[in-house]
This record gives C-alpha cells, structure tokens and sequence, in this order.
C-alpha cells in the first residue's frame, strides 16, 4: 500500500490518500501538492527520423519528472506521420523504445494532414487522437496553405467525427515578410517576420471554417491578444473551438531576444509584454483550455546558429508545471486552475479513459534551472536561470511509483 498522508489538494485542503501498490511506503505530504497525472497535448518527440534531437527513451524520463503521464505526439517527423503504414511503424518504434526505458508513459499520436495523402485518413482514423493541419511552414515538410485543402480537410473530419489541431499561421504573410527582412540577423526579426496578423489571419480562418463544417477545432499555441478576442467571440458564439497556450509565452516574451537568441526562436514567435498579460487573463477566465508544453527540441549546437539557420522550436516538458506552479506562488492563478489546463479540460477535449495516475509536486523547494539538469536529448532548456519551485517528487503511475530525483 502506498500512503501519503496530510498532503495538499489543488483547492487547500489536506488529505491522507492511499493507494494499492505491491510494496507498502509511506510519503509524508507536509511540503508535497497532489495533482492528477498530467496531460501534455503537444509534443514533439522526433521519431522517426530526428532521433539526433529527442527520443522516447530520454523523453519518457523527461515527461515524467515533469509530472506528465500522458503525452500526444505531432506528425512532423521524418518522414511525415500520413500514411497508415508510417503511423503503424511509428507506434512500434515508440512501444520499443519505452520497453527500453521501462517508462509506461501514456501516448498519442496526431496524424498529419497532407493533401496528396487525404485517402489515408479513413484507415487510421480509429488510432489517432486527431489530425494536425499546419497552416503555415515549420519545421518538417508539412504544409497546409490552400483553401480548398482546408475545407477538404474539414469536410474529411466531420465525415469521421476527428477533431483537427491547427497550427494557425498564415503561410503567405510570413513569406511576404520573410523575404522583405531576409538581410536582418538581429533574432527579433523572428516576431517582426512571423508577425502577429499571420496568426490572427489564419484564427479567423478557422473560425469560419469551424462555424462551416461543425467541427471540434483545437487552436494550438495561441500567442497573441487579437487571436483571443476572436476566439472568446466565436465560444461566445457556442462555436467547438478549443485552445492551448504554451509556457514560452507565458514566461518569455520578445524583450528577451538579447539574453537568450536562438533559445527564443520558436513558432509561432514570442510576443511582447502586452500580449502576455492578456494571455495571463485569458488562462484565468477560461477562454484558455489547456497549456501544452510544445517540447519541440534542437541541438544546441543547431539553436546557436544564426538567425536564418537557426531551427524553431524549444524543449519543455519537464519545466512546464514547476513554471506554472511558480506563477501560483507568485499569485497569478489558482492550482485549481492549473489542475483544469493540465488534466480536466484536455481529459475532456479528447475523452480520455480514467486513471489513478497521481503526481506529488514539492511546492516548498527552489532551485534554480540549469541545462545539465534537464533530461531530454538535447539537455538545454530556454528558462534557464529561473528560480523555480513546484517540480515533482514522485509520480504515481499504473501500479508502479517513480522517485523522480533518481531517474
Ligand atoms: O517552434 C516550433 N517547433 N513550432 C512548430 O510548429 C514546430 C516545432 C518543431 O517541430 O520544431
Ligand atoms: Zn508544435
């Protein structure tokens, strides 16, 4: 049996809980907060093909010294995940490489959205927690940029009741802007290029296209007021439309280019100050679903190139909850709230099953964020420096308890 007594709950209260497991230990809770095991709905964990950046076996540790228990991988891999078979192997490759660690960490997978490959959705459709439309170009090769994909894709969605995760960038104002800065090296042209009409243009879009076909649309890292404001009309409107932010825009913005250069390249871009303290509001008040990480890791070598070969994108699972639980203690939200984005309202969004999963977070300890400390492949994090607490200290997880100061 497994007993943690006088521990703290997410609305204050102080609870013993006890829990079945095959050798008897007991936690005491004084410093500790329980959380439900979490859930990060957007992850990039590079395989296939980009194992040189990530892979399961060192994020599966990563997650769950960050307190997640179940992740949702992106597509954009190498190749792309859109044909069954890709998706097939891929969940091999995944199950192979979490035996290795012995990690049961929870997964996943988005499908990607590809026109030339629209014939596959239908054999996958049962497997999939949803398709991912990227709107704009990131990093891998997948693009969705025409109208009459968009609303082929929709259309492909309703028919079989998937919900579509987009990464709302409109794909011809960057390539506008792109080429009008394409001298600049100076790394805040990342936010000027990717400018925040881009984003808002393709909500819009959206928006329209979730109102035209009835269905559920998953905004992912939304990073800017005016997206916002749309988006709190169109749920006003009683219109499926979800959405995410990530920790970067809650905690970075486009000041910060001095200090930290390619570490802040990421899309969509950091945005200023104004834009983060709408988001602040946005989270409170609910027109915020969920917060996924978007661990989407580079080598360093690779993130300390110059502004035109610099990859986009950043790690962050593991440092997502103590971010967040950090903003707590700082009195910028409520853990009950932190518990609704990181477990209730994705739980919900994509009807997940039950689960017994719990996460002991110490909420008394800081230390500081260092590189060498971080767990995933590419062992840099673009908080470093910060002085966090609320990292997790042990987490519960089908039937097994992990000590995470010793994995
Ligand atoms: O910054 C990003 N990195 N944004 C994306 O859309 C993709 C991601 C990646 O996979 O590197
Ligand atoms: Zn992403």
């Amino acid at each position: 049996m497994l007993r943690i007594t006088n521990i703290m709950m997410p609305d204050g209260t102080r609870q013993n809980i006890e829990i079945s497991l095959s050798q008897d230990i007991t936690i005491d809770g004084t410093n500790l907060l329980a959380l439900p095991g979490l859930i990060d709905p957007h992850v990039h964990f590079r395989v296939p093909g980009l194992e040189d950046k990530e892979d399961w076996q060192h994020a599966s540790v990563a997650a769950i010294k960050g307190g997640y228990t179940t992740v949702f991988d992106m597509p954009n891999t190498k190749p792309a995940t859109t044909t069954k078979e890709r998706l097939d192997s891929k969940f091999a490759v995944i199950n192979q490489q979490l035996q290795e660690v012995n990690i049961p960490l929870k997964y996943k997978l988005f499908f990607g959205a590809d026109k030339n490959q629209f014939h596959e959705i239908y054999k996958v459709k049962n497997d999939i927690v949803g398709i991912k439309v990227f709107m704009g170009a990131s990093t891998g090769d997948l693009l969705m940029d025409d109208e009459s994909s968009l609303h082929a894709i929709y259309a492909l969605a309703k028919a079989h009741d998937l919900i579509i995760a987009l990464h709302a960038e409109d794909e011809l104002i960057i390539r506008e802007n792109a080429q009008k800065y394409a001298s600049e090296t100076d790394f805040k042209y990342h936010s000027i290029i990717r400018a925040p009409e881009a984003a808002v243009k393709a909500v819009d879009l959206v928006i329209k296209l979730t109102e035209m076909y009835g269905v559920t649309s998953y905004i992912l890292h939304v990073s800017t007021a005016n997206e916002l404001e749309l988006v709190r009309k169109a749920k006003e409107r009683g219109l499926p439309i979800f959405v995410e932010t990530c920790p970067h825009y809650l905690f970075l913005d486009d000041s910060m280019y001095p200090q930290l250069n390619g570490r802040a390249k990421m899309n969509p871009p950091l945005r200023s100050k104004q834009d983060q303290d709408i988001l602040w509001n946005a989270l409170n008040n609910g027109v915020i679903d969920t917060i996924g990480s978007d661990h989407a890791p580079h080598k360093l070598g690779e993130k300390e190139q110059p502004l035109c070969k610099c990859p986009s994108g950043v790690p962050g699972i593991e440092t997502s909850l103590p971010l967040l639980i950090t903003a707590w203690k700082n009195g910028k939200t409520t853990l009950e709230k932190i518990a609704q984005l990181t477990h209730d309202n994705p739980k919900k969004l994509f009807d997940l099953p039950d689960n017994d999963d719990l996460v002991l977070v110490d909420i008394e300890n800081y230390r500081e964020l260092k590189d060498e400390h971080m767990a995933t492949k590419c062992k840099w994090t673009p908080f470093v420096g910060m002085k966090l607490t609320g990292f997790p200290r042990y987490v519960f997880t089908q039937g097994r308890l992990f000590d995470c100061d010793k994995l």
